[in-house]
Parts: structure tokens; C-alpha cells; sequence
């Protein structure tokens, strides 16, 4: 049995604890329904109800919601604020200048605490440095930087002086930051000598060169190296700066720049399943209000609590839930530099020990291969840490299986802590369907019900709504504040991407399959409906891949499909073409091996193929169209049951076997 058959004929029901109930902040299914109620009957007056209770405006605003230009929404757009203002300055307001925000612990185990007055002084002198080398509002700036205090901070400089930051995440190739930098137009690069894991230093201002190097970069005129390591990297005088001495004479103090709700505060890239990687583009209004709304009640914080999101900012997840959600909230963050697996596979399990960290937010990817790592190595297993300062636990990025969960469940959460499984997307900004833990009965493997406000739901390719127990196409109805704005310089994309005709343009499409239980409406998410795979939470396209292993002078053709995998969930599979002889023997192995690392050179490692198979030539139908479900099902090892009536060249399936 599959484990979206498992999920949804689950019967193990986990009913939240009295205790858990009465200390929420959504309290109770009643709680939970009222909102939803309120949402339903005046849909933006609660969501303005909300923006006026939980974030700060310097100028209040007057219409909550936007809709002339749908589906180009805006919301709260005549109000002004900061989000930097937001997540630091109002913490000290309320007395909060001397609590820890950011506890830092290095890749080697090195511990540095940093409270809110320091953030604040230190986002200050790097805005204040920013400003001093011309950027300015609206000018976008590419960060690539490790998991560090630093990271943290350029981005909330940027939000602080109003430019738009587009984060890199470190294990991207220089071509995929070359073409970031062209797409977003950036005028500066912030990044950092090397980054350390696992116990070894990796250059990384070196690719920024090596981006420089293919040209195209010529908007970038200055880059600021955060020094990690202090190893040894060239810096280009007049362009290259160091940022302690950026930093060093600015002052303390920089007047954060009020700008609209609608202003851009980041782009983040991910991919699609057609063309090059789209440069989502979020709000500041909106998406500060759900980024600090589901702080509060997903992961329902709390003064004394300690949150350890163990994402990188430079996915969705790092930004919403370690740059701006936690501060936002004033809430106490751990910020880790390092990787599960170093110096053992117990690294996290001592981190929480160590912290006493309250509430732990990680992948479905990290707990499969910690649960794999504790078979091998019985000293890693969490049951020689104590975990009891755990109280609530998350995951995200790929459907939970409940195995995976059931471990989760009992190993670190003591059986006693709920789970939060947040679906949601780079493009929501924030949590859209997510269990609250003192409302909801958890279900291992569901999703469970939307937030509050969001009005999802399953239809046909019509856009009808199907009824629960029938899978089906995952929309949103409404928009709703944090959702993306557009795609950066590409408007039409954006409107065929997300508010396509099939649905008379009329709602959000996830591009996600899902399907309602028949019996409570729980949600659970099938998979990706289009050519978008999931491995271990990274979103890749399979035409990106295709197109990085074209760009290779000996391919002449290739197809990428998924193929489940027991640890990563999705593994990328390529059906490749060469121009000259299929190789076999020890020859396919080698090229195999030149195949990955040229993909990894490309995109970077995470697109690398795991299975590369060569035939003379790929399953076609006579008209000349790749048949993918055929190369889908020869990937996973299935016998081809199907029709092949209308296949070209049936004699390659034998070639494609693997
Ligand atoms: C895709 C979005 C959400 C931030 C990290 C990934 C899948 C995400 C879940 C979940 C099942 C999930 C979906 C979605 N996904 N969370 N809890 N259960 N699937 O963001 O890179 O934009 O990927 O990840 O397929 O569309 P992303």
C-alpha cells in the first residue's frame, strides 16, 4: 500500500490533551470555528481585524482588500510600514531588548547568544552600511550566505531600508546565481568567504566570482564578504568589500524606511514546471501578518518558548519561520550553521537537549534519515537525550509518511507533543492547511483542515468541487494576504502559472493533487500534479534538469522523471540520449558520474540524477511525443503493463530498464 492509501485509510486518531487545549491560543474546536465563521461571513473584516491587531503600521490603512486588478491582489495597500521595525525595534518598545532573540550554534558546536538590542544595533550599522555604498529603496540585493547571524541580519537590513532581497540558498551553482542576478537586475551581492559543514569549509564568494566570470552581472556594483572563515579568497578592489569594515564607524541607529504594504520585501526563486526557475515576489503587509499569525497559532508561541526551525533562509521556510516569524513575535530562535549527521546523527536530539528547545520544526527528509542513522548507530538514537523541553513539533516541505510520523511522534515528541503538518508553498508565504494543536484530532499523514481564512478546496479540471473521498485538483478560492504578488518582470506567467482559464482565472492553483476524508474532510496531499518533483523538500523541474543535461555537448536528448524514494521522497531519474554510442560496462558508469557532476555544475548538487540510464533513443509515440508515463513507470522497476501500441520503437523499453 502506497503511503497516500495509508494516510487515508489511517485510523489512528490523536485528540489534543486537555492541557494542551486550555493553554492554546486558539483554543478548542469552537475557537476554531468561530474564526472560520467570522472569516466566511465578512472575509475582510477579519482579515483587517487581524492586520490591525498583530502588526504595527506607521499609517494605518483604510481598504483591507484590493481586488480591481485580479489576480494581481492588494492588500491593506494605503498602509505603511516596516517589517524590520516590526520584528526588532517594537520588541525593544516592549521591554524585550535584553531577551535573547538568536541563540547561534556554529557547525563546530561554538554557542553565540544575541539579544534584541544587539540584533538591532547590528541590522542597523549593516543598513546604515548598505545605504553608505547606494543602495537604496527598491533596489534589489542577492544574499548568499550560510546559516548565521549575519544572514539573518542582511535580510532584515534590506527589509529595514526597503530593498528587496532575493536570497540564494548556498548550495546553488554560479550559474544559477548568474542568471538570479540578470532575472532580479541586483545592484549588490552580500555573501560570505566560506560557509562550514560538517566539519569542513566550503568557499563561497569564490562562485560569485566564478558568476561574475560568465558575465552578465554588470547591474551588480558592489559585494559585501561576511568573513566566516577567514580563508583565503580573492577580493576584486573597488568592488568587493568586507563587511566588518562596512559596518565598523556606522552608527547604531538607523530610521527604518515606511513603505507600502505592497512593497516588494523579497523574491525567492523556485522552480516551475516549464522554463527557467520563476522569482516569486511577496508583499511586506500581508505576508508579515501571516508570517506572525501562524507563529501564533500554528505553532501557538510563547514568551518562554524556544523555536528551532532547522531550515536554511534561502527556502520559503527559513524566510517565514527564522528571519521574520519568530522575531516578529519576540520569540527566543535557535539558528543553526550545521548538519544533522556532524559529528554524529544525534546532533539535533543534543541541540534540543542542550537549548531546551520547545517547539522543533523539520522535514519529513531529516526525520527518515535520523531514524535510519539511529539503526546504524544506536549512541545517536534520541533515547539517550532528554527531550522533555519539547512541547510541540512541526514538519514540512513533502507529505509526512505515518511511519515517519508515528517515530516523530513517540521518539521525540514523548508521545505527548502534537504534530503540525503545514502544507503550504513558497508562493503562500506562510501555513495554508495545518492542524492548530489545541483544536485539532492529528490523523498521521493529513494535513488536516485549512488555517483560519483560507479558503481551500478540491475541484475537477472544470473547477467544480468534488466530493470528499474523491481526489482531485487543490485550489485556493480567495486570495488571502501573504500570497504571492506576481513573478518578478513576468506578469503573464504569473497569471497562467497560478489563475489559469480552466478555472475561468478565477482561483489559485497549487498544482498540488488532494483528496478530502469522506468521513472529516481532512485534507491530504497526493503529490504534484505537474512536472514538479520533491526531493527531500527541495522543489526541482524536471525540464530545468532536462534543459542542464542538453547543455552537455554529448547529450542529444534526455527526460527526467520521479521515482519514489524511502528517504528522500522523490528521486530524479534521467533518461538519456547521447550523440554518440550508448555506452555500457564501465563506460555508462563513467559517464553516469560526468552526467551528475555537470548537472551539479549547472544547477547545483541537489538536481544531481540519482538514476542515469542511456538508450539509443526515448519512447515515442508516432507523432514524436516523449511517452512520460512509460519512462515514469521504468523508473520505479514496474513490469509495462501498459499499451505500447502506440510506441515508435519498442525495442529501446529493454535498452531503458535500468
Ligand atoms: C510543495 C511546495 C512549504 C515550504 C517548503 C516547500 C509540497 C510542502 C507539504 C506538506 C505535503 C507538502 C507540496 C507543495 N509540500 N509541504 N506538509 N505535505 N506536501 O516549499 O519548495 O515551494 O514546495 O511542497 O507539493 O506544493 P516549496
Amino acid at each position: 500500500m502506497s503511503d497516500v492509501e495509508t494516510a487515508t485509510h489511517e485510523h489512528r486518531v490523536f485528540p489534543p490533551s486537555e492541557a494542551v487545549v486550555k493553554a492554546a491560543a486558539v483554543s478548542g474546536v469552537a475557537a476554531y470555528e468561530a474564526l472560520c465563521k467570522e472569516a466566511e461571513t465578512d472575509y475582510e473584516g477579519y482579515w483587517g481585524r487581524l492586520a490591525r491587531e498583530h502588526v504595527s503600521w506607521k499609517q494605518p490603512f483604510t481598504q483591507t482588500l484590493d481586488e480591481s486588478g485580479a489576480p494581481f491582489f492588494k492588500w491593506f495597500a494605503d498602509g505603511k510600514l516596516n517589517v524590520s521595525y516590526n520584528c526588532l525595534d517594537r520588541n525593544l518598545e516592549a521591554g524585550l531588548g535584553d531577551k535573547v532573540a538568536i541563540i547561534f550554534e556554529a557547525d563546530d558546536g561554538k554557542v553565540t547568544k544575541v539579544t534584541y538590542k544587539q540584533l538591532l544595533a547590528l541590522v542597523s550599522k549593516f543598513a546604515n552600511g548598505l545605504k553608505s555604498i547606494g543602495i537604496k529603496k527598491g533596489d534589489r540585493v542577492l544574499i548568499y550566505l550560510p546559516m548565521s547571524v549575519e544572514g539573518v541580519a542582511a535580510m532584515q537590513a534590506c527589509a529595514r531600508i526597503g530593498a528587496t532581497h532575493s536570497v540564494v540558498f548556498g548550495g546553488f551553482s554560479a550559474k544559477s546565481v548568474q542568471e538570479r542576478i540578470q532575472d532580479a537586475g541586483a545592484v549588490a551581492v552580500i555573501t560570505a568567504d566560506e560557509q562550514c559543514r560538517g566539519g569542513k569549509n566550503i568557499p563561497l564568494k569564490p562562485i560569485i566570482d566564478e558568476a561574475f566570470a560568465m558575465g552578465g552581472c554588470e547591474s551588480i556594483k558592489n559585494v559585501v564578504v561576511y568573513q566566516r572563515t577567514g580563508g583565503n579568497i580573492p577580493m576584486t578592489a573597488g568592488r568587493d568589500l568586507w563587511l566588518h569594515e562596512l559596518i565598523k564607524d556606522q552608527s547604531e541607529t538607523c530610521e527604518p524606511e515606511w513603505v507600502d504594504a505592497e512593497h516588494p520585501l523579497f523574491l525567492l526563486y523556485t522552480s516551475g514546471s516549464t522554463g527557467k526557475p520563476k522569482g516569486v515576489q511577496h508583499s511586506s503587509g500581508g505576508y508579515l501578518l501571516h508570517a506572525i499569525l501562524t507563529m501564533k497559532w500554528t505553532f501557538d508561541i510563547k514568551p518562554d518558548d524556544v523555536f528551532w526551525c532547522t531550515a536554511d533562509i534561502g527556502w520559503v521556510t527559513g524566510h517565514t519561520y527564522i528571519t521574520y516569524g519568530p522575531l516578529a513575535c519576540g520569540a527566543t530562535e535557535i539558528v543553526f550553521e550545521g548538519v544533522p549527521t556532524y559529528p554524529d546523527a544525534g546532533r539535533f536530539w543534543k541541540m534540543i537537549e542542550s537549548h531546551k528547545v520547545s517547539i522543533f520544526y523539520t522535514a519529513p527528509t531529516a526525520i527518515r534519515s535520523l531514524i535510519k542513522a539511529a539503526d546504524v548507530n544506536p549512541a545517536a538514537h534520541p533515547k539517550n537525550y532528554s527531550l522533555t523541553s519539547l512541547r510541540l513539533l512541526g514538519s514540512v516541505g513533502e507529505p509526512i509518511n505515518p511511519a515517519a510520523w508515528q517515530w516523530y511522534y513517540d521518539n521525540i515528541g514523548g508521545g505527548r507533543c502534537p504534530i503540525v503538518d503545514t502544507f503550504w508553498q513558497t508562493e503562500t508565504g506562510g501555513h495554508m492547511i495545518t492542524p492548530l494543536p489545541g483544536v485539532t484530532t492529528l490523523v498521521p499523514g493529513s494535513c488536516t483542515l485549512p488555517f483560519p481564512g483560507i479558503q481551500a478546496a478540491i475541484v475537477d479540471e472544470t473547477g467544480n468541487d468534488v466530493p470528499w473521498g474523491q481526489g482531485g485538483i487543490l485550489v485556493v478560492k480567495k486570495p488571502w494576504p501573504s500570497m504571492i504578488r506576481t513573478i518578478w518582470g513576468d506578469p503573464e506567467r504569473f497569471k497562467k502559472s497560478y489563475y489559469p482559464q480552466d478555472f475561468q482565472g478565477k482561483y489559485y492553483l497549487a498544482g498540488d493533487g488532494a483528496i478530502r476524508d469522506k468521513d472529516n474532510g481532512y485534507f491530504t496531499i497526493t503529490g504534484r500534479i505537474d512536472d514538479v518533483l520533491n526531493v527531500s523538500g527541495h522543489r526541482m523541474g524536471t525540464m530545468e534538469i532536462e534543459s542542464a543535461l542538453v547543455a552537455n555537448p554529448l547529450v542529444a536528448e534526455a527526460a527526467v522523471v520521479g521515482r519514489p524514494d524511502e528517504l528522500t521522497g522523490e528521486a530524479i531519474c534521467a533518461f538519456v540520449v547521447l550523440k554518440g554510442e550508448r555506452p555500457t560496462g564501465d563506460a555508462a558508469k563513467k559517464m553516469i558520474k560526468e552526467l551528475q557532476d555537470w548537472v551539479g555544475k549547472e544547477i547545483g548538487p541537489i538536481a544531481k540524477p540519482k538514476d542515469i540510464r542511456f538508450g539509443e533513443n526515448l519512447p515515442k509515440t508516432r507523432s514524436g511525443k516523449i511517452m512520460r508515463r512509460l519512462l515514469r513507470a521504468l523508473a520505479k522497476g514496474e513490469e509495462i503493463t501498459q499499451d505500447v501500441s502506440t510506441l515508435e520503437n519498442p525495442a529501446i523499453l529493454e535498452q531503458l530498464k535500468g
